[in-house]
This record gives structure tokens, C-alpha cells and sequence, in this order.
């Protein structure tokens, strides 16, 4: 018979960018079974006000509840930062998001402790950032950047084009020069959006040599293991079943995946939250 440490790990985004945290689970738990949820049909999250964040996160827990999950991931970094304290407080399952994971990242990669946080406009007004960075480190300095154009290029396909590069300047360069937006210039930049691995290389390009570009994937996917281990919910071996679902049409969800995955991922199954 199934024990409970055979139920799968939910993971959920508001879209198709959690599926960067997806891979990273995957390859550091090979024997987990998964289930990924990305509300595609509703993003972006990134604008919305908390409170509809907050229901939207709750429909999908409701979800995972009924796929039996041990463990659900908010791999959305906006459903994180307004709603993981309520759906936390109301699960019958560990919760993990991935804010303090990304601190923790930032926190061990900058030498100088001076981070600038890229997300949306939701997690920049949360404050949840600076609050994790500062629970890490009470004297980080922390600049916040919203970036409300990345995510439309993202999805747009255009992470490669001129316009996402204005768009990463325009965002970026004002953290680079002491005493312009931080006092001293960012030596860390912390991806803390889904989307923005995507533009990677762009970040990396714009920020130059000297300063670490870091995301939350890897350390979040550490946490899901602590958390697994502490509770025995760990599930070493075995053939692990992966099952990818959308809320809205899956064509261009598929699209992504693949870019993210480089291969083409199992069938996306179509679902409906209410
Ligand atoms: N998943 C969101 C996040 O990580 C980005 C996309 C959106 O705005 O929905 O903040």
C-alpha cells in the first residue's frame, strides 16, 4: 500500500515560470513524484491586489488537496509574498515558498551584503524581501526594483530582443553606481521573480563580472528537503511520476516549458479553479 511519503509534491506559479523551481526539485529529489499547477489563465499575479492573490493561492491549495500532496511549493514569488503566511496557517500540509529561500541565496553569494531585490510590483510592495534579507542579516543594504516589463516580454517570447535589454537596463543600471538609488552599489542581484531566469543572461550581460545574479530555485528546493527529511515524508526511490497541469491553453504554456526544460514536457492536463 502507498504510505504517505509517496504522495507527490505540488508545485504551483501563477504560469509556466515555476517551472524553473520544478527542475531544480526534480533533479535534487529524483525519486519524488510531482504535480505542477500554473494558473496561466489568470496571470500575471505580479499587478494584482493581495487580496486577490490571496484567493487565487487558496483555490489552488484547495487543489492540491485533492491531488493528495504531502508538501506544496509556491514557486510564484508574488503568491509567496502576500500569501504564504495565510495558506500556511491553513493547510494540513507543509508550505514552502520561495522568498526566504532566495534571501538565504543572496545572503551567501554577496561579499559586500549589499542586494538588490528585481520582482514584481506585488512583492516589491509586500516588502517581503527586505524583511527575509534583514531576518538573514540585520545590516544588509537592500534596494528593491520593481520591473513591470519583463514579465509581458517573457511571455511575449521576447527575452532575447533590444526591448528586453532596454527594459533590464532601465531596471538594472541605477543599482550598479554607489550612492544613486543604494549607498553602496549592489554586488548581488536576487531574480525574484519566476520569469526572470529567463532573462538570465541579459541580467548578467547589463550587471557585469562583478556582481552574482541569484535565484531561489536551488535553495528552494534544499528547504523541500529539510522539511521532508524532519517530517519523513522522503521518498529516495522508486519510479517518481511528473504531471504538469495549466488553467488556460496549454500551446504556448508548452512552449515555455520546453525552453525551460530543453525537451518538450509530458501532456499539460487543462484545469479549472474555482
Ligand atoms: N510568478 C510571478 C512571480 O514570481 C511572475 C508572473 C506573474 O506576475 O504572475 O512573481
Amino acid at each position: 500500500m502507498a504510505g504517505a511519503s509517496d504522495r507527490p509534491i505540488g508545485v504551483f506559479d501563477s504560469g509556466v515560470g515555476g517551472l524553473t523551481v520544478l527542475k531544480e526539485l526534480r533533479r535534487q529529489l529524483p525519486g519524488e513524484s510531482t504535480v505542477y499547477l500554473g494558473d496561466e489563465a489568470r496571470m500575471p499575479y505580479g499587478p494584482r491586489p493581495a487580496d486577490e492573490v490571496i484567493a487565487f493561492t487558496r483555490q489552488a491549495m484547495a487543489w492540491f488537496a485533492e491531488q493528495r500532496c504531502k508538501l506544496v511549493v509556491l514557486a510564484c514569488n508574488t503568491a509567496t509574498a502576500v500569501a504564504l503566511e495565510t495558506v500556511r496557517d491553513e493547510a494540513a500540509v507543509p508550505v514552502i515558498g520561495v522568498v526566504r529561500p532566495g534571501a538565504a541565496a543572496a545572503i551567501s553569494a554577496s561579499a559586500r551584503r549589499a542586494v538588490g531585490v528585481l520582482a514584481t510590483t506585488g512583492t516589491v510592495r509586500s516588502g517581503s524581501y527586505l524583511r527575509a534579507l534583514r531576518d538573514l542579516d540585520p545590516l544588509v543594504d537592500v534596494v528593491q526594483q520593481a520591473c513591470p516589463k519583463l514579465v509581458p516580454l517573457v511571455e511575449a517570447g521576447e527575452a532575447r530582443s533590444r526591448a528586453a535589454e532596454d527594459a533590464v537596463r532601465e531596471y538594472v543600471e541605477p543599482l550598479l553606481r554607489d550612492g544613486a538609488v543604494v549607498s553602496p552599489a549592489v554586488d548581488t542581484l536576487l531574480l525574484g521573480c519566476t520569469h526572470y531566469p529567463l532573462l538570465r543572461e541579459t541580467i548578467e550581460r547589463v550587471a557585469g563580472p562583478g556582481v552574482r545574479v541569484v535565484d531561489s530555485a536551488a535553495t528552494t528546493a534544499l528547504a523541500v528537503r529539510e522539511v521532508l527529511e524532519s517530517h519523513h515524508l522522503r521518498r529516495a526511490a522508486g519510479d517518481a511520476e511528473h504531471r504538469v497541469h495549466a488553467t488556460g491553453p496549454s500551446d504556448r504554456f508548452r512552449q515555455v516549458a520546453s525552453t525551460i526544460f530543453g525537451e518538450e514536457l509530458p501532456l499539460v492536463g487543462q484545469v479549472e479553479l474555482v
